[in-house]
This record gives structure tokens, sequence and C-alpha cells, in this order.
């Protein structure tokens, strides 16, 4: 699977073992999703393009570069709200786009409920980003809705991710890079990542 990037780098890994703790409170919970999704963006935006520009520094003008391509984050919610203040502090200029799934809990899989897309998204190097891949229903369904509406270069950033839901993903979608700090062991027959971290969007909002 080319397409599974697993970010292995000690300061991830040594972060992580704090937000599976379930001792873990949510307040340290948000920061470390925030700083591992901050660690992760870095190298998920390694490959992006960059354009020639002129500035003019206080002492002269001189060429410069700056990134080619507009860039759109798209978290899935709720969950991946607690990630999109790390984004915005290496790509503040990034627009936003709202998906939403909902997990059937009988099946499983994905529900699709509301899409607020910014305008001229197609031209975007859009970033969809959930803490959890599970199943891979979400993000497949994501990808999809996003492809429906034109876009052509997605990436996908999550922290945990479980091998069914990834190899689910990447025969379906070989053209999207995704982006993991963690793969685990399995699913639980909830759905749940094992070992996981339990609900992330419980975690972050306090909701358990
Ligand atoms: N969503 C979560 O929040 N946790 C899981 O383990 C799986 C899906």
């Amino acid at each position: 699977m080319k397409n599974i990037k697993l970010i292995s780098h000690p300061l991830i890994e040594h972060k992580l073992s704090f937000l599976r703790d379930k001792n873990t409170d949510p307040f340290q919970f948000r920061l470390l999703v925030d700083e591992i999704t901050y660690l992760m963006l870095f190298e998920a935006c390694s490959d992006f393009e960059l354009k020639d520009t002129t500035i003019k520094t206080p002492i002269c003008e001189t060429k410069s570069k700056k990134l080619k391509t507009k860039v759109t984050i798209c978290p899935i919610l709720r969950a991946a709200l607690g990630m999109l203040d790390g984004v915005f502090r290496l790509i503040p200029d990034a627009s936003v786009g709202f998906l939403g799934f909902q997990r059937n809990e009988k099946t499983l899989q994905a529900e699709f409920y509301y899409s607020k897309l910014p305008k001229d998204v197609e031209k975007n190097i859009v970033i969809i980003i959930d803490p959890m891949f599970a199943t891979g229903s979400t993000a497949i369904s994501a990808v999809k809705h996003l492809k429906e509406q034109g876009v052509k270069d997605i990436k996908f950033i999550s922290l945990i991710a479980a091998p069914q839901g990834i190899e689910k993903f990447s025969k379906i979608y070989p053209d999207v890079d995704v982006y993991l700090a963690a793969i685990d062991e399995k699913l639980n027959e909830k759905g749940y990542i094992v070992p996981g971290l339990g609900d992330a969007g419980d975690r972050i909002f306090n909701t358990l």
C-alpha cells in the first residue's frame, strides 16, 4: 500500500503514549491532538509545489518562493475539529470545508449528513482530517464526495488507523495518500480501534 505513509518520529510516538492513556484529561488530550497534527502536517506537505515570487525585504527586492496551490482543509465532524488549530498554525490561510458523517452503530457504515465546501474547492489541494481511521467507511465516503465535486488532489491525515480500514481504502483510492501516526492491531466488535484511544470526539469534547 504505497499510499499509506506511516510517519515515524520519536516526538510523535512519545506524545501518542500520553494521548492513548485513559488518565489523560480533556485539556491535555486536546493539546496532544493539536501537537501531533502539527508535526504530521509538516511531513504531509513535504511534496507541495512552489512558485517563484518576488518580495521586498527592508534591504532590497529578491526572488523567493510561495506555495503554488491553495490548500483547503476538510475536517470530518466532529472529532477532527480538535485537529484544526494544529493545521492553522502551519497553513494560516487555508480555507476550510466541513464534512459530516455519522456512524450507523449497527452497520458501522458512515452516513452522510452535511457538506459545506469553499467556492472553487476543486482548484485546491484538499487535506481531509479525521483523528481515527477505523473501518475506512467514513474516509471512503469523504473522498468519494470530494471527487464528485471535482477535487483532484486529495490527502488524508489521521492519527491512528486499523489495518482493515486502510486496506479497504487503498483498494478503492490508491491515488490518495494517507498520513498516519500509528497503525494499530485491529477493530473490536463495536468498530473501535484496538488498542486505540477510545472515542476521540468524546475525549476532545469531554462528553464521555
Ligand atoms: N472513532 C473513534 O473515535 N475511535 C475509534 O476507535 C474508532 C472510531
